[in-house]
C-alpha cells in the first residue's frame, strides 16, 4: 500500500506504533519497523539523554528500517532534559520524531536542520492546523476514543478525521480506536493516509510489559475505560481498576476543590509498578476503548501482515463488490 505517509517516512505499510510510556522500548519499536510499519521509542520513559542514546543504539542494532522517537511535552515541576534528549535523537541519526502534548514549535528549527521529519499528535482540527503552520510534516489525529490524553473536546474519529481532511494540506494518520484492517480501510476512506495504534500494540508478543497487562487488555471490553483528571483539564482515558475507582471517588468528593496533589498517588509514578511488576490495581494507566476489539496477542509481524492482507481483501472484494452490485 502506498500513501503520502508511507512515502514521507519511507515505510512499507501505513501503520505507526504511537509512543507509549513504559511500553515503547527498542524491542517493540524495532519489531514494528521490521514488519514494515513505523516503530517509535518513547523518549521520556528513558529519563535521561544518556539512556535515550543507548535505547536508540539498541534499536539501530535490532532494525535497519526507519524508526522514530516520541517526545511528549507535559507541564512538570521538574522538566526533563529536553535539549539533551533532542541532541541524543540527532546524534543517534533518528530521522523521525513524534511530538505530543504542548506545542513543539521551539524544537522545530533544530529538527529541520537535522533533516528530521516531525509528526505531531493532535486531538483537534485547530491544533492540527497550528502544527501545519509551524512546519510539522504530518499529524496524528487522535480521536476521543484514544488511550491516553484525548483532550477536552470529545470529538470521535468519525467526525474528527473528515474534518481534518477538509482543513489540512499536510498528510495525517488516524489515531484512537484503530485495531484491524477495518480500522485502516475506514481511516483511509475518511481521508487519513494511514493509522496510528497504541493499545493494540500492547497486546503483542514483543510488547515488553508484564503478562498481566496484556491479559487485562484481552479481558476488557469497550465499556471498561474511564476518563480521569477531567476536572483538572488534563483528561486521560485509562483502564478501570480499584486504583482508578478510588481516584474517581476522590474527584467526586472534592469537586471543584480538587488539586493534582489529591490524586498524585494514583497517577504519578505508577507506570513501572503496572508495566514491569504487573500490579494492575496500582493506579491509572492509559488504555483505549479499542480494548473491546482486541482478542489475541500475536507477534507484531503477524498482526501487521494480517491487517494488510485483510485490508487488501476488504478493498478488492467487499468494497468492490458493493460497487459492481
Ligand atoms: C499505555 C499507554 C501509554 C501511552 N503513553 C504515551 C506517551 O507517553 N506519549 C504519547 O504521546 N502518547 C502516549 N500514548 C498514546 C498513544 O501513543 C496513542 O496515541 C493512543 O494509544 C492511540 O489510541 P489507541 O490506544 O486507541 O490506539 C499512550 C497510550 C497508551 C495506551
Amino acid at each position: 500500500m502506498k500513501t503520502r505517509i508511507t512515502e514521507l517516512f519511507g515505510i512499507e505499510h501505513p501503520i505507526i506504533q504511537g509512543g507509549m510510556h513504559y511500553v515503547g522500548y527498542a524491542n517493540l519499536a524495532a519489531a514494528v519497523s521490521n514488519a514494515g510499519g513505523l516503530g517509535i521509542i518513547t523518549g521520556l520513559t528513558q529519563g535521561t539523554p544518556e539512556k535515550l542514546s543507548a535505547e536508540i543504539k539498541r534499536c539501530n542494532e535490532l532494525t535497519n528500517k526507519p524508526f522514530g522517537v516520541n517526545m511528549t511535552f507535559l507541564p512538570s515541576l521538574t522538566p526533563p532534559d529536553y535539549p539533551g534528549m533532542f541532541q541524543a535523537i540527532i546524534d543517534g541519526g533518528v530521522k523521525i520524531v513524534e511530538t505530543a502534548g504542548n506545542n513543539p514549535q521551539q524544537w522545530i528549527p533544530m529538527m529541520k536542520e537535522a533533516g528530521i521529519k516531525v509528526i505531531h499528535k493532535c486531538t483537534s482540527v485547530r491544533h492540527s492546523l497550528k502544527a501545519q503552520k509551524i512546519g510539522c510534516d504530518a499529524v496524528s489525529v487522535d480521536g476521543f476514543e484514544c488511550g491516553g490524553h484525548p483532550g477536552e473536546d470529545d470529538i470521535p474519529n468519525f467526525i474528527l478525521l473528515p474534518r481534518a481532511a477538509d482543513e489540512l494540506d499536510i498528510p495525517f494518520v488516524a489515531s484512537g480506536g484503530m485495531a484491524d484492517a477495518r480500522s485502516l480501510v475506514a481511516a483511509l476512506s475518511l481521508g487519513a493516509e494511514g493509522m496510528n495504534m497504541g493499545t493494540r500494540f500492547i497486546a503483542t508478543e514483543e510488547a515488553p510489559v508484564h503478562e498481566n497487562v496484556k491479559q487485562a487488555i484481552l479481558g476488557a471490553s469497550e465499556l471498561d475505560t474511564r476518563l480521569v483528571m477531567r476536572p483538572l483539564r488534563n483528561t486521560e482515558r485509562v483502564l478501570n481498576n480499584a486504583g482508578v475507582e478510588a481516584l474517581l471517588q476522590k474527584e467526586k468528593d472534592l469537586g471543584e476543590n480538587l488539586q493534582f496533589s489529591d490524586i498524585i498517588d494514583q497517577v504519578a509514578g505508577v507506570y513501572p509498578d503496572i508495566m514491569i511488576n504487573g500490579n494492575m490495581d496500582a493506579g491509572a494507566w492509559s488504555c483505549g476503548m479499542v480494548a473491546g476489539l482486541i482478542y489475541d496477542a500475536p507477534s507484531v509481524a503477524d498482526l501487521i501482515n494480517r491487517i494488510m492482507s485483510e485490508a487488501d481483501e476488504l478493498i478488492a472484494q467487499r468494497l468492490n463488490s458493493v460497487l459492481s452490485a
